[in-house]
């Protein structure tokens, strides 16, 4: 039997992780959305575009939850997007509403189900549907470091003039203006980027990194990123439906690791068939713990303004 995928918000986001999971055949997908039309049109054009990706997989769209009955996964992008001159956390009230909403209703059919959050401020709005849906930890992962790691990767590449092949990188923390990117642990053919990029430079690539949700917010003016955040929510949902047991950055639920407890914060996370299957505790120099302690605090912050 072919897996199911489940994507609450038939928005940017939403719409276009669609198109991916049904463009790599990696499940039967459901779009829900409270605005009528919206899911069933995308979905439906989506379907007729499976015979030309020669893809056998069912893509349905619909603005209640029957459709999502006993979804593998169900990625909640349910909420509003940042407009130029707002910060992530600017949504958090707003978003907060929404999620406690849809999570219930996800939970009521789901009950297995695992979900990947999307909606933002994303560390906060893990917690609320971490809360809400009584799921173990292991079931409620938070999408940012993947995001933010593809945009450290891709301007290192760009940069070296080398394939985004040979890139990889790591940032950690929350998503948000204290997230932590993490140079040491980037490396381009197994080679640290400390050794092929100079300081100053460096410095620019990853204030660059840090800004990247808002770099696109001002050019598209009317809302936020959507081809690489869905492209990182596919990645994590393949590692999950294929068992991949594969290392990403993700938000997860700390109890205790590196030092944090009871809260969503990105740190590398190993994705398989049960979802989070391992925290991957890496060592940090006193300057990064730092950072991801002050990440923390701020995603602390939010938690307590929404009381979760
Ligand atoms: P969008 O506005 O294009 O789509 C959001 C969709 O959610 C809309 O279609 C809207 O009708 C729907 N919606 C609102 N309330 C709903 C409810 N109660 N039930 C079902 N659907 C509902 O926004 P976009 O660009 O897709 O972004 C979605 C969210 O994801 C935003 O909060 C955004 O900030 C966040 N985001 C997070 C990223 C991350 O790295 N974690 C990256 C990109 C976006
Ligand atoms: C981003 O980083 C808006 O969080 C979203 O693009």
């Amino acid at each position: 039997m072919r897996k199911k995928v489940s994507i609450v918000g038939a928005g940017n986001v939403g719409a276009t992780t669609a198109h991916w999971i049904a463009a790599k055949e990696l499940a039967d997908v459901v779009l829900v959305d409270v605005v009528e039309g919206i899911p069933q049109g995308k979905a439906l054009d989506l379907l007729e575009a499976m015979p030309i990706a020669k893809n056998d997989v069912t893509v349905t769209g619909a603005n209640g939850y029957e459709a999502t009955a006993n979804s593998d996964i169900v990625v909640i992008t349910a909420g509003i997007p940042r407009k130029p001159g707002m910060s992530r956390d600017d949504l958090l009230n707003t978003n907060f509403k929404i999620m406690s909403d849809v999570v219930s209703k996800v939970v009521a059919q789901s009950p297995e189900s695992i979900l990947i959050i999307v909606s933002n401020p994303l560390d906060a709005m893990a917690q609320a549907a971490f809360r809400q849906s009584g799921f173990n930890r292991e079931r409620v992962i938070g999408m940012a470091g993947v995001l933010d790691s593809a945009r450290f990767r891709a301007f290192i590449a760009a940069d070296l003039n080398v394939s985004v092949e040979n890139v990889t990188a790591f940032v950690l923390g929350g998503h948000g203006d204290t997230m932590v990117p993490l140079p040491r642990y980037s490396t381009v053919a197994g080679i640290p980027i400390t050794e092929l990029i100079a300081p100053a430079r460096l410095a620019e690539l990853v204030q660059r990194t840090r800004d990247g949700g808002a770099e696109i917010v001002k050019y598209l003016k009317s809302g936020s990123a959507y081809y690489a955040p869905s492209a990182a929510v596919t990645e994590m949902a393949e590692a999950i439906l294929k068992d991949k047991k594969k290392i990403l950055p993700c938000a997860a639920y700390l109890q205790g690791e590196y030092g944090i407890e009871g809260y969503f914060i990105g740190v590398p996370c190993k994705l398989g068939s049960a979802g989070l299957e391992q925290i991957v505790e890496i060592k940090l120099t006193p300057e990064e713990d730092a950072m991801l302690k002050k990440s923390a605090a701020a995603v602390k912050d939010l938690c307590s303004v929404i009381g979760v």
